[in-house]
């Protein structure tokens, strides 16, 4: 049995610069996937995948088969965090998420106060059984929502485009906001902690609406949240791996290397050697290849390989897209991708 700390995925996060890097992409088990496709159509929902074990434990695999990734992600969801406060999470097809908002204090004050755990035990379920079927060397990554994006969904009941209704409450009643992200801090901690727990060997944490906070806010319902994640899950799972992935935010991810994490996340809009620069030497980096370049595939996409080849070299770096990979993704493209990094001499 390999330990944890010898995955190269492991390695890198504890600050050493494997070459070539370790990779996996965001979104790996996804709609690009024939075979997610098949499982998800014979499952019924999305939310049946996300909530049987067996199932989410095949699709965590599916792309693991394939192609042989260094890590494996849970396949799972950020908002089956709100799903477990009561906001009934629905995904139907054609149509983004679905939640019943939360909008007031009074709508906090009829939520559990802490995170009903036994709902999402399905999901640590999951893990053990994940864990117990990957190759030893893959390493295996829990997640969820970093609080302001997840509070974003809870407070429009769905996606938006610039995340207007949780800047108004925001603005209405910041003491509302103040206490849903609290309370979102708490749950992260106490759900990430038992994926830890149940056999993850890192997490991440993601932050994919950070783009469209200002500086003041950024640092208010974001950096700070975000930080007090990362103390409470080492209180709790000492030497615990964080990766955390602020999209949008490539001014700001010397900031949240600040939080001790163990990698940033870094997206395809941001220089990715200028990005690099500003991290601490042990603070590893992760991204950022173009989702579109591996749609395009080819020689673009060779060529940028070796961009980030050339970007990281010599330091702790996990290959990956600057965001998730996309349903006309061919999957061929993604083995092409993975083979170049893996020739990186
Ligand atoms: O990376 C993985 O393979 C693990 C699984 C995973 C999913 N969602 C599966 C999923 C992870 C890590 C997420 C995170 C997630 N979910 C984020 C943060 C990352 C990001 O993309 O910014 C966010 C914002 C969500 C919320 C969410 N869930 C959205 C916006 C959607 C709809 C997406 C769409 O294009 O329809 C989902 C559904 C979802 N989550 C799908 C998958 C594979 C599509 C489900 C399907 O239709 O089969």
């Amino acid at each position: 049995m390999t330990e944890s700390a010898q995955r190269p995925v492991c390695r890198v996060l504890d600050g050493e610069a494997v070459w070539p890097p370790p990779a996996w992409i965001m979104r790996q088990a996804g709609r690009y996937l024939p075979e997610y496709r098949a499982t998800r159509a014979a499952a019924g929902s999305f939310l049946t995948l996300c909530y049987d074990p067996a199932l989410a434990t095949e699709v965590t695999l599916q792309p693991i088969r394939r192609f042989g990734f260094d890590a494996s992600i849970l396949f799972s969801d950020i908002l089956v965090v709100p799903d477990a406060l009561g906001c009934e999470f629905r995904l139907d097809p054609g149509e983004g998420p679905r939640l019943r908002p939360v909008t007031s204090g009074r709508d906090l004050d009829r939520m559990p106060a802490t995170l009903p755990l036994d709902r999402l035990a399905p999901v640590f379920e999951a893990v053990r059984r994940i864990r117990a079927a990957l190759p030893d060397e893959t390493a295996l990554l829990g997640f969820c929502g970093a609080p302001w994006t997840v509070a974003s969904y809870m407070v429009a009941g769905q996606g938006t485009p610039d995340q207007g209704p949780a800047h108004a409450a925001d603005r209405q009643d910041p003491a509302f906001m103040a206490a849903l992200i609290d309370r979102l801090v708490e749950a992260s901690i106490v759900y990430l902690g038992a994926q830890l727990e149940a056999g993850a060997d890192a997490v991440q944490i993601f932050e994919s609406h950070a783009g469209s906070l200002g500086p003041e806010a950024f640092r208010r319902l974001s950096l700070d949240p975000i930080g007090r994640i990362v103390a409470g899950l080492r209180a709790r799972v000492p030497g615990a791996r964080v990766i955390v992935f602020p999209r949008g935010r490539g001014d700001s991810l010397a900031d949240v290397a600040a939080l001790q994490v163990s990698a940033v996340g870094i997206d395809q809009d941001t220089d990715l050697a200028t990005a690099v620069a500003t991290l601490p030497a042990g603070t590893a980096s992760q991204g950022n290849i173009d989702p579109l370049v591996l749609i395009e595939g080819g020689a673009a996409l060779d060529r940028a390989v070796d961009a980030m080849l050339a970007a990281v070299r010599g330091r702790p770096h996990i290959a990956n897209l600057g965001h998730g990979i996309t349903p006309p993704t061919p999957p061929e493209n993604v083995a092409r991708m993975l083979a170049r990094i893996r020739a990186a001499g």
